[in-house]
């Protein structure tokens, strides 16, 4: 059985969408940036500050490493985590992936009020917002379906990827 993988931006619902479909499809969720706080003891944004991103992408990429390992779960992953080629590589190997997409104005609205986004924690949020989001592009189009979540709810999203993904997982 394939993983559903869901991919994407900061704040675009993968944590949330990821959920409904593992209670749905009655699947294990496996969230990346979970595990590695689970690993670790401590929250994503306190590894960033302490021991900086390049660390942290050292420890996402082991998570990713061992999630992609599974069978038949839902996998959600951090924003970035799909800009790393061999992570994109191995999450496809063994899963569909989904990007859920937004644009900048939503994420923004979104993440506004949230403590625990390390890359989104100060100055001109919405024009990092974009700026990052032209970079990720690229690899973000790599995913196999792409769904736009603007003014959608986790639940309608869910239904939507269970609709598209008919006999594919
Ligand atoms: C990141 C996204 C975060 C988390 C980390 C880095 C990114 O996950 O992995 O703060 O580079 O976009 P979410 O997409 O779940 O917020």
């Amino acid at each position: 059985m394939r993983n559903i993988v869901l991919v994407g931006f900061m704040g675009t619902g993968k944590t949330s969408v990821g959920k409904v479909l593992g209670q749905r499809l009655k699947r294990p969720v496996m969230d990346i940036d979970r595990m590695i706080e689970e690993r670790e003891g401590r929250k994503i944004a306190e590894i960033f500050e302490k021991e900086g991103e390049v660390h942290f992408r050292a420890l996402e990429k082991e998570a990713v490493r061992e999630a992609a390992a599974s069978q038949g779960a839902v996998l959600t992953t951090g924003g970035g985590a799909v800009v790393d080629p061999e992570n994109l590589a191995r999450l496809k190997e063994t899963g569909i992936l989904v990007c859920l997409a937004a644009s900048a104005e939503t994420i923004y609205s979104r993440v506004k009020n949230s403590k625990h986004r390390p890359l989104l924690k100060e100055g001109d949020v919405l024009g990092e917002i974009k700026r990052l989001l032209e970079a990720r592009a690229p690899f973000y189009a790599q995913a196999d379906y792409t769904l736009q979540t603007d003014g959608q709810s986790p639940v309608y999203v869910a239904k939507v990827i269970l609709k598209k993904l008919q006999g594919k997982y």
